[in-house]
């Protein structure tokens, strides 16, 4: 039988893995700019977490959830997400009471989700909470974060879309003025939002059906039904990106897959993505400690879709090595492992492809060049005997001494790395 990998656990193949690793690093600077602190949490927690957490009628606990027993009998899920996770991790070393935490972290996810271009059932996501303040100068300050993020990256043109779902009560209220609402159209509306009108009403506005839109155009607005503290935190957010040139449009229909919010959530896309075209969401979720035995502790973070990321950005091949190092001959081959250690040892940060195994030296010297690297060293039988090495300088004009790309120097084995570093970029 022919195994392959599972249908939309996907492989990273190097240049996707490069833009994922430059996303997490420009993550990193940008986390540490705003004083948030890296955490691990497992990729695996006990079911009830995210059933309790996310809500028992979304999607995400419906129908995504990869779920079974261990040999013990429990019942645990590869987590979908990382917010219910955090929460728990929180609690749970008590890190959360009466004190402000900023966390972040990054891994995999699981949903059991139709494959496409985006959408995978194994994806990447780098989740950032803070618990501790329930003024929406944080909400305004995590999407600055975010901008800064883009900047970082070279993304303009990414679209933030915002609004507030208000407080349980409002959310009430607004439920059912929207099932009185569609109740009359339920035969119209597609299948999914009729499950829904029972189940969970609110989330009928996300729907993608151009019929079930056309039913929702005459809706009342979630935003007619906000309780005065949300209106005025609503306002104040919008006043505070507003204040720092942060463009937004107030979108009424956001309302998130995930049922743990309250008050501002929001998500950023971009248009260049096609159908999955959510790249961030987030927003507050000030009674979740609560929900899961804590004292009330407000909450607010965003998840990063980093796959999604890589595909925007444009990976290009990064070049593979900095030095090549080719050689002829057993004794040569023996002499060249040995330059090869001095030179990583001189030149940490370095790449030092070394061709190893047999090799014509004009064939070493076109995999020399496909490397990208800047410099070949070449360790023939006559460098061998006289103690030398050959220097290429593969490319452009060499940055430090300004030689002509092609230029061909001998240098002696012992100055080697010294020349070399001479002749690369940063030294
Ligand atoms: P979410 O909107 O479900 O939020 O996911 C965040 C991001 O993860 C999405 O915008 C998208 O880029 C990416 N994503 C989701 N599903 C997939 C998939 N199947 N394949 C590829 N990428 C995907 C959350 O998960 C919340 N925990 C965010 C949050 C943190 N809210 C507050 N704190």
């Amino acid at each position: 039988m022919k195994i392959q990998s599972v249908r939309g656990m996907q492989d990273v193949l190097p240049p996707q893995q490069a833009a994922l690793r430059r996303i997490e690093d420009a993550c990193r600077q940008a986390l540490a700019a705003y004083g948030y602190q890296e955490i691990g949490i497992p990729c695996i927690e006990s079911a009830p977490l995210f059933s309790r957490l996310v809500g028992e009628t979304t999607d995400i606990v419906e129908k995504e959830m990869f779920t079974f027993a261990d040999r013990g009998g429990d019942s645990l899920s590869l987590r979908p997400e990382g917010t219910a996770g955090c929460v728990r991790y929180a609690l749970q070393h008590g890190l959360i009471h009466n004190q402000v935490q900023r966390f972040w972290y990054a891994g995999p996810m699981f949903r059991y989700e139709r494959p496409q271009k985006g959408r995978y059932r194994q994806f990447q996501q780098l989740g950032v909470e803070c618990f501790g303040i329930a003024s929406p100068d944080i909400d305004a300050e995590l999407l600055l974060l975010c901008r800064r993020l883009w900047q970082a990256l070279g993304l303009p043109g990414l679209r933030l879309e915002i609004n507030s779902l208000g407080s349980a009560g409002t959310r009430a209220r607004y439920r059912e003025a929207l099932v009185q609402h569609l109740s009359p159209h339920r035969q119209e509306l597609d299948e999914d939002s009729q499950r829904r009108l029972d189940s969970n009403p609110l989330r009928i506005l996300d729907s993608k059906v151009e019929k079930t839109q056309a039913l929702l155009a005459d809706a009342p607005s979630l935003h007619d039904f906000l309780d005065d503290e949300s209106r005025a935190d609503f306002d104040a957010l919008q006043a505070y990106l507003d204040d720092q040139g942060l463009a937004y449009t107030v979108n009424p229909r956001i309302v998130r897959g995930l049922d743990y919010y309250n008050g501002a959530v929001f998500e950023w896309s971009s248009p260049a993505l096609g159908a999955q075209n959510a790249l961030c969401g987030g927003g507050r979720y000030d009674g979740l400690v609560e929900l899961l035995g804590g004292r009330p502790t407000p909450g607010v973070g965003f998840a990063l879709g980093l796959d999604r990321l890589a595909l925007l950005l444009d990976a290009g091949e990064a070049p593979a090595a900095d030095i090549y190092l080719a050689s002829q001959g057993a004794g040569a081959r023996r002499r060249a492992l040995a330059l090869g250690e001095g030179l990583r040892d001189r030149l940490p940060g370095k790449r030092i492809l070394a061709h190893c195994g047999e090799g014509k030296l004009k064939a070493q010297m076109k995999k020399a060049d496909a490397s990208g690297a800047a410099l070949a060293v070449i360790i023939g039988e006559a460098e061998l005997e006289a103690g030398t090495a050959s220097v290429k300088c593969l490319r452009r004009p060499s940055p430090n001494t300004g030689e002509d790309g092609g230029a061909q120097t001998e240098v002696q084995q012992s100055g080697l790395a010294d020349y070399c570093a001479a002749h690369l970029e940063g030294g």
